[in-house]
């Protein structure tokens, strides 16, 4: 079975958050379960960086305004196969994938992402040169989206499977773009590319791909509603209906594991936890947080409204009252930095603010810490809470998405149901109770250890669906 997997970020190449972490997990389970699996992404500086012999093996034709562009093959250490997408107008620019360095959107982005869809679907109808060719597409989130239209239009029935990592982002561009995008104006309809009198990436990619599959149950529930469907709860629901929507959860990789991690200077397991209390003094010291014997409640997240910061903002004096520290890691939104910065300038000794990207920090933080703060106002999945929980690091969670499907309240970790000062602060209480009571704290800590969140299990599920689609026996659109 041959699959190629379509994403904008790559963790270790270029990531800005969990989508990354997937893209370079879910492939390589897949590879250890006999799936024949390669990746197509922009060619990224970063990515031409950080890999090396990248050897041109094809070339793609353009299309209206989009660009031609030159296939890059790379083969990684571990034999996975990365075909890198050559288009130096479009990916040649400093920043992370979606953004320049100063946080501003591209202007073009339908462009470098209609180029990367595009690019997709015609390798998987055999054009640009490529000895190999998949029997299906597996897109990831709006910027592959496009890929299973223009597999419609040029009439390919090439199997496709959509994964939705998060609703919140549809990729939208006004109508006047169509012609630009080679988007045939027949399908400027609802029943096509048109969302609110603009094309949107997502709705086509759900509109066309056979299947789509969120990254949680919980939240391929909840996209079928009003409240988290981002508009798209009808055409969700209707898939759903039609059993053309599943979820299948994420999983983490073994760099996460504390006996192991090469990013943590002191190492730790379930029976001896001494490491995590060193790695909690190095945490303290590198935010300038003074020593406390107090519980150490960490943050490691984009700081954008879906995370639900503010209310941690708002928490935060009487976490610090009852003697609780916060180290903070993250970047995104200039208002959630400013409001994060505001507290932990008021509380200086017991709340750090470490604003960037930077990977050793986040497994020092999630490691070193007692509890994970994730009030996350919706989350499709969320890989920190896995991390945290591998680490016997609690998390206290909004009970929504993936952090219901994967954090046992009470055994594992701690949620709340509504998202607000309230609901988090009754959980920090509770947090407080059990770290107050250390036999209570480490048979949490050892049931978190204990779980398993392997990639095995979720990509055999995926595995499943590709069979389903490929034989034509899962419901689908084509
Ligand atoms: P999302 O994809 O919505 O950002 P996830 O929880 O799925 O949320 O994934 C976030 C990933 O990015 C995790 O691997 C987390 O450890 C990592 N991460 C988030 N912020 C940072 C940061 N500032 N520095 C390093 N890693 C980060
Ligand atoms: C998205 C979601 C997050 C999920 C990640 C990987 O960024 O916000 O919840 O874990 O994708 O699927």
């Amino acid at each position: 079975m041959r699959v190629l997997f379509v994403t904008s970020e790559f963790a270790g190449l270029a990531k800005a958050g969990g989508l990354g972490d997937v893209s370079a997990a879910l492939p390589r389970a897949l590879i250890r379960q006999g799936v024949d699996v390669r990746v197509v992404m922009p060619a990224y500086p970063d990515v031409l960086a950080r890999t090396s012999g990248v050897e041109v093996v094809g070339e793609l034709p353009g299309r209206a305004e989009i660009p031609s562009c030159s296939i890059g093959r790379v083969r990684l250490e571990d034999g996975l196969v990365l075909y890198l997408l050559i288009a130096p107008s479009l990916y040649d620019r400093p920043g992370n994938p979606y953004c320049g360095p100063g946080g501003e959107e591209w202007p073009d982005q339908d462009l470098r992402f209609g180029r990367l869809s595009l690019a997709a679907a015609d390798i998987a109808r055999g054009i640009g040169g490529l000895n190999w060719a998949p029997d299906l597409l597996h897109v990831n989130d709006w910027p592959g989206s496009l890929a299973p239209a223009y597999l419609h239009w040029d009439g390919a029935p090439v199997p496709s499977l959509l994964t939705a990592h998060n609703v919140a982002h549809q990729g939208v561009f006004p109508a006047s773009r169509r012609a630009a995008l080679g988007i045939p104006e027949s399908a400027f309809a609802m029943e096509g590319v048109e969302f609110y009198g603009n094309i949107a990436f997502l709705k086509a990619g759900l509109f066309y791909a056979s299947h789509a599959c969120a990254v949680s149950q919980t939240y391929a529930r909840e996209i079928t509603t009003p409240a988290f469907g981002g508009g798209l709860h009808g055409l969700l629901a209707g898939l759903a209906g039609q059993g053309r929507l599943s979820g299948i959860v994420n999983g983490i990789d073994e760099s996460w594991d504390p006996a192991r991690d090469p990013y943590l200077p002191y190492h730790f397991q379930a029976e001896d936890l001494h490491g995590k209390r060193m790695l909690a003094e190095l945490v303290r010291t590198s935010l300038c947080l003074e020593h406390s014997e107090g519980p150490l409640f960490a943050i490691v997240s984009r700081l954008v409204h879906q995370k639900g910061l503010d209310l941690v903002a708002e928490a935060a004096p009487e976490i610090v009252r009852r003697g609780g520290q916060i180290a903070i890691l993250g970047m995104g939104q200039p208002s959630v930095e400013h409001l994060l910065h505001r507290v932990s300038r008021a509380h200086r000794d017991q709340i750090g603010l470490l604003v960037g990207f930077n990977e050793p920090m986040a497994h020092r933080i999630v490691a070193g810490s007692d509890f994970l703060l994730m009030p996350s106002r919706f989350e499709p999945c969320g890989l920190t809470q896995l991390q945290a929980q591998h680490c016997g690091t609690l998390p206290i969670a909004h009970a929504t998405g993936g952090l219901v499907d994967t954090i046992e309240d009470g055994g594992t970790g701690l949620l709340f149901e509504e998202a607000n000062v309230e609901g988090l602060l009754g959980a920090c209480h509770r947090a407080f109770e059990v770290f107050s009571h250390p036999a209570e704290l480490l048979r949490m800590r050892r049931r978190a250890m204990a779980r398993t969140f392997s990639w095995s299990r979720s990509a055999e599920q995926y595995r499943e669906l590709y069979s389903l689609l490929l034989d034509g026996s899962a419901p689908s659109s084509q």
